[in-house]
Order: structure tokens, then C-alpha cells, then sequence
């Protein structure tokens, strides 16, 4: 298969009523959202994510990479969908077990059928001391990115059966920040260390049963399909104890105008074929997974920002929202671009008929890169919006992935509520941070 043709399929998924304006998510107005739960706030479409997960129902495990969006409201409807769930840490675990996982499978696979799945996989390069100890304590699989962590668990539970994540040395992402293959990243076990690191294994009487690789998040199609040739060589070397593999996650999805969503189907049959061929050399059933993090949720998710300033530096105009970096980290770290659309309010609902203009959009923290029109490097652009007034709503769209999750308190800002809209209802699933909140634990 040619890679390229895996570029394909444009769906149009913004929604909107016209260009640059949005009245409704999902059938619920933005003013009254904003009205009833205030500003800013996350709003995700309940359907939206269920559809994404169906996008992928061919694998036999849809593992849900959470750290994009750990939501308890979220994971329970994505675990709904028959989604499994990563874990990175003590509180990723935390979180599956509130949503309703199981922490482990039960029973043994009939002869001849898919071996069981595991709920939580916990996947990282290392085990600090509390994730060992939940992992030990609840028997969670491990998902290995360093050959440490496999004597570190066999201390802890002898004769376990392990992941191995594998670095193939090559990896993509949208940013070089995301990037997680090739010797520029800290993550997984190096390919080359694979000889070395099953001696290791056996040496502390640990069984590998899964090979898992990640080369990165927002990587392009073409890279990822490179993944299942070395995948495939990495596994031959690992042999018949294998009875998983997974292609992890990174599928993109398209933020910009023009930008597509992935040929997924033939994704599916790239990796299809891999797990045919190892089947074919092993003799048994190869469990195939996926682990997408933000093809999930990213569409889903909105923020609701209300316009509180407008003003002009020289010739650029900006427009002030009440979410800065600390509501949405993207732009600030990656100079991820967000569509952007205006909700003008009843007493000028007019304006939005009226012209566009080049505006600069900004938040409140006093920080210069507190800007969500920027390009990596922290290069100020312009975004042509219809004209806004103070009090119009400002929606950031395809925030669903990696939105609320990086949140944070800076400026002693308080965490966004968040709520879920599904059938035509929002439902508070968190709520806005309270000043108490924000000093709870201190002492002066
Ligand atoms: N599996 C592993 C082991 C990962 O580390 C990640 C993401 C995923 C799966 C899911 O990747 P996805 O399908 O979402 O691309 N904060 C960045 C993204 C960081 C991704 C970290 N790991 C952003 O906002 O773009």
C-alpha cells in the first residue's frame, strides 16, 4: 500500500451555523451555557466522542490513551463504548477505577479464541514508587518503557507477564515536542537493546506478551504506517510469547481548514495484515490494539470564553478572552492553531452580520505568550473573526484532546467546570474551581 493514499476522506465536522459564528454545541446555546456555568468552560459532545470510538471498532482493543481527556464523565462513556484505557501514573489509575474499570481481566481465553484483554494497561518509561505499588497491589499489566521497570516489578510481583514499549528509532508528531521515537526521545526501550532486554526479562522470570509502539501524537499517516514494518521485526525477535501487539496511539485529526481525517480503514488493514503474518509465523491469535488519545475527544470539545477587552497596540487589535494558557496550553506550547468562532449576545446579536477584522486573540495572565493566535516560537498572528464586542462569547474548538488535561492554576486562576452535552443536555461534570480550592493544603 502506498502510505500517501492514506491521506483521505474530508468530513466536514465543524458544525458551524456560518462562517466564524456559532450559536449552539450540540443543540445547546452557547449563552445559555455560558450564563448557567460561567467562563471559561469546557463543553464536550457526548455523541461526538461515541462516533469516534465506532470509527474504530475493527480493532479487536480500542485502548483510550487518557491522559487527552481523564474526565470521569468521559471515561465512563468512552468504557460505554467498549473502549479499554491507559494509565501514565497513580492518578491515571485513580481515574479508571472511578469510571468503572476493572483493574484486571478475569477468566481464560477458550482455546484457539483472542487471549483476554487487560482494562488498564499502565504504560510509562518508569515506575515511580506509588504507581509500583498500585500496579503490585491491584494487578495491573504494565505497559515497559525501560528495562529497569522490568526488574523493579518482578520484585514486586514474580512471574508477571509484560508490554514491552519499543523506541523503533524513528518517530513523528506534529511538534518536536510530540515526537516520541528516535534518539531524541526519553520513551520506550531501544530496539537495538531488544536481545538484552529479554535476557533481562528472564532473568527476573517475567513473560513478554505484548509489544506496543508509539512514535508520537498528531503524526502524519505515513510515518505511523512505517511503524508496523519495525513492529514486525522487533516482534520475530521477541517470538512465540507474544499475544498482543499495538500501534499506539497518534492518529491526527484535521484542526485546520482543508486538513483531512485519516484513511482509517486502510490503516487497519496495514496493521490487519502485520498481526496476520505474526499469527501465521507464531501459530496463535494476536491481539490487535489501538491507542488513540485525541481521535477520540479532540472534536468533541469546546471552550466557552467570554470577549472582556478589546483594544489596538499600534496597528494590531487584539480581542481579550477570560481563558488564557492557563485554560488551553496548546497554542502556547506547540503554536497548535484552534478554530475559533464567535457567539455574538442578544444585545448585539447584529454585529456578527457586519464585517470580519484581523484580530489578535489573548487572555488574562500576565504573560506576554498568554496568546492563542500564535505560531510555534511564539510569533503573534492575526485571526480574521467577525467583528466582536465586549460581552460576545469567543468558542475554541477541537479542544477536546490535551485541553483540560493541561490545565492549570497559574496566575492563581481557578480549573474550568466542565460539562457533558449529550441528546440535547449539559450535565455539570465538574465543577469550576472555588478560591478555597486553589490554597487547599497550604499553610502560611
Ligand atoms: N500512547 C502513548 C504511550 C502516549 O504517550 C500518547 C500520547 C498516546 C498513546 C496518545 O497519543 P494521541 O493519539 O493523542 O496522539 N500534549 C500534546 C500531545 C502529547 C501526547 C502525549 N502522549 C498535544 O497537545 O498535542
Amino acid at each position: 500500500m502506498n502510505p500517501s493514499s492514506l491521506e483521505a476522506h474530508n468530513r466536514d465536522t465543524t458544525g458551524r451555523e456560518a462562517a466564524g459564528i456559532r450559536r449552539q454545541i450540540a443543540g445547546v446555546s452557547v449563552a445559555d451555557l455560558a450564563q448557567q456555568y460561567g467562563t471559561p468552560l469546557y463543553a464536550y459532545d457526548a455523541e461526538m466522542i461515541r462516533r469516534r470510538c465506532r470509527d474504530l471498532t475493527a480493532w479487536d482493543t480500542v485502548r483510550f490513551a487518557q491522559k487527552a481527556c481523564s474526565n470521569l464523565a468521559v471515561l465512563n462513556l468512552i468504557r460505554g463504548a467498549g473502549v479499554m484505557v491507559d494509565a501514565v501514573s497513580v492518578g491515571e489509575i485513580h481515574r479508571a477505577l472511578a469510571a468503572g474499570y476493572s483493574p484486571h481481566t478475569s477468566g481464560t481465553p477458550a482455546a484457539d479464541s483472542l487471549p483476554p484483554v487487560h482494562p488498564i494497561v499502565y504504560t510509562a518509561d518508569i515506575f515511580d514508587r506509588e504507581s509500583l505499588d498500585a500496579v503490585a497491589m491491584l494487578g495491573i499489566h504494565t505497559n515497559c518503557g525501560s528495562a529497569d521497570m522490568l526488574e523493579q516489578l518482578a520484585q514486586r510481583v514474580p512471574g508477571s507477564s509484560v508490554t514491552l514499549r519499543v523506541n523503533p528509532g524513528f518517530g513523528h508528531g506534529h511538534s518536536q515536542k510530540t515526537n516520541t521515537g528516535g534518539e531524541g526521545s526519553k520513551h520506550g526501550i531501544w530496539h537495538e537493546d531488544i536481545p538484552e532486554v529479554l535476557k533481562r526479562a528472564e532473568w527476573a522470570g517475567l513473560s513478554v506478551s505484548g509489544l506496543h509502539m508509539h512514535i508520537g501524537s498528531g503524526a502524519d499517516l505515513s510515518h505511523l504506517a512505517e511503524v508496523a514494518g519495525s513492529l514486525e521485526r522487533v516482534a520475530i525477535e521477541i517470538g512465540r510469547s507474544l499475544t498482543m501487539i499495538s500501534a499506539g496511539g497518534g492518529l491526527p485529526v484535521p484542526y485546520k481548514p482543508g486538513e483531512v481525517h485519516a484513511d482509517l480503514a486502510g490503516y487497519f488493514q496495514l496493521w490487519d495484515d502485520t498481526r496476520k503474518k505474526l499469527e501465521a509465523t507464531f501459530g496463535h491469535r494476536i491481539r490487535l490494539e489501538i491507542e488513540p488519545g485525541r481521535y477520540l475527544t479532540a472534536e468533541s470539545g469546546f471552550v466557552v470564553t467570554e470577549v472582556r477587552a478589546i483594544k489596538s497596540q499600534g496597528s494590531r487589535k487584539y480581542l481579550l478572552v477570560d481563558a488564557g494558557f492557563n485554560t488551553l496550553a496548546r497554542p502556547v506550547l506547540y503554536g497548535s492553531w484552534h478554530p475559533m468562532s464567535l457567539c455574538p449576545t442578544a444585545m448585539h446579536a447584529g454585529a456578527a452580520d457586519g464585517p470580519f477584522e484581523e484580530v489578535a486573540v489573548g487572555g488574562p495572565l500576565c504573560e506576554s505568550g498568554d496568546i492563542f493566535t500564535q505560531q510555534d516560537g511564539g510569533f503573534v498572528e492575526t485571526r480574521s473573526l467577525p467583528c466582536a464586542t465586549v460581552g460576545d462569547y469567543l468558542v475554541i474548538e477541537i479542544a477536546g484532546a490535551y485541553g483540560f488535561a493541561m490545565a492549570s492554576n497559574y496566575n492563581s486562576k481557578p480549573l474550568p467546570a466542565e460539562v457533558l452535552i449529550d441528546a440535547g443536555k449539559a450535565r455539570l461534570v465538574r465543577a469550576r474551581q472555588t478560591p478555597e480550592d486553589l490554597v487547599r493544603g497550604e499553610t502560611c
